[in-house]
């Protein structure tokens, strides 16, 4: 037995924000924000529109491409660090939304390492239970509203959206996850974090005045961590799988920085015409990035069956991951 991505889709809010509308916000400029990040513009949900809102279209798509119903769906996984609810989980509203009965439901939270992990946790769990045929893994994420829009080190680098993939058993044996390499490091969690809203530190007047509920991020150290980790990692995956980097037609890094991913790229010798790049378009949204990346990919027809697609994150916790996937 065998696991297969038999769809997938994506979702992105309507509003688009760009560096110029950036200008009037904060002391920033469009020069500083794309030469330091690459990003252009974000895209950013409506006032009313929560995670499980941008999940949902996007799974209704990877559901319909996957050319199956929401009623064979034995399980749904969600990564968002920023959830409808601190409980329930925003799988399970996810689930009433797009009626899966028979779906076991949890939100998984590794920040932008998400989708790595959750496609790994969704492998080893369909290929122990034979019952979980269709899996669901979603990615969504509102960082707008936990973003500090007063702070320039960081309100220009995020952005929300959502992507989704139907994952399926197949029963000739052919597996797409061919190898996964996960890791994390707690000694830096504090370098990544939102510091108020949880039993930790409460959201109190303080903390709202401070902005505590917000996103906070040493940039350089992050920075310095995350191309070693992801390259490493990568590194991993590919000795797992027997693979060199030859083989492999796409690297489809974390989007956060272009110039992180041209660094992982540059270490792992795989020319930058083989890395896909859609940060100038949406900036950082975390668990969603790969999986936008991975839908947009499939649909305008880049990724060709049986070729090897090489995905890598790194974010807060700290956390770090890559995965190989022969499509
Ligand atoms: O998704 C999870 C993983 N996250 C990441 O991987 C993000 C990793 N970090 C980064 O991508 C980069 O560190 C940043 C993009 C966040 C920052 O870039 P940097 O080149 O490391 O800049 P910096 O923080 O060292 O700041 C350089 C200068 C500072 O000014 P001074 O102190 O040199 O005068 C900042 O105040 O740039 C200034 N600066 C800005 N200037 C204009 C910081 N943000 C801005 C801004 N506009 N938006």
């Amino acid at each position: 037995m065998g696991i297969r991505i038999l769809g997938t889709g994506s979702y992105l809010p309507e509003k688009v924000l760009t560096n110029s509308d950036l200008t009037r916000i904060v002391d920033t400029s469009d020069e500083w924000i794309t030469t330091r990040t690459g990003i252009a513009e974000r895209h950013i949900a409506a006032d009313d529109e929560a995670v499980s809102d941008m999940a949902y279209h996007a799974a209704m798509k990877a559901i319909d491409a996957a050319g199956t119903t929401p009623e064979e769906i034995d399980g749904i996984i969600l990564c968002t660090i920023s959830p409808d609810h601190l409980f329930p989980s925003s799988a399970c509203i996810l689930q009433q939304r797009l009626n899966c009965p028979r779906a076991f439901c949890f939100d998984l939270q590794a920040a932008c390492t998400g989708l790595i992990y959750a496609l790994e946790v969704a492998h080893s769990m369909m290929l122990s239970n034979k019952k979980f045929r269709k899996v669901l893994v979603v990615s969504s994420e509102k960082l707008s509203y936990i973003t500090d829009w007063t702070d320039r080190n960081t309100c220009v680098l995020f952005g929300d959206g959502a992507a989704a993939l139907v994952l399926g058993s197949t029963d000739n044996g052919e597996d797409s996850i061919i190898a996964a390499s996960l890791g994390a490091d707690g000694n830096h969690w504090s370098k990544l974090q939102v510091p108020a809203g949880g039993s930790r530190m409460p959201v109190t007047q303080e903390a709202i005045d401070n902005h505590l509920y917000c996103i906070h991020m040493s940039g350089q150290d992050v920075f310095k961590l995350a191309v070693s980790a992801m390259a490493d990692s990568c590194n991993e995956a590919l000795e797992i799988a027997g693979l060199t980097n030859d083989d492999i037609d796409w690297l489809v890094p974390h989007q956060a920085n272009l110039r992180i991913m041209k660094m992982v790229a540059n270490r792992l010798s795989i020319p930058i015409e083989r890395v896909y790049v859609n940060v100038n378009r949406y900036g950082n949204t975390s668990s969603a990035t790969i999986g936008i990346c991975l839908d947009e990919m499939i649909r305008n027809g880049l990724i060709k069956k049986g070729q090897n697609v090489l995905m890598t994150a790194f974010g807060g916790g700290l956390t770090w991951g890559s995965i190989i996937i022969k499509y």
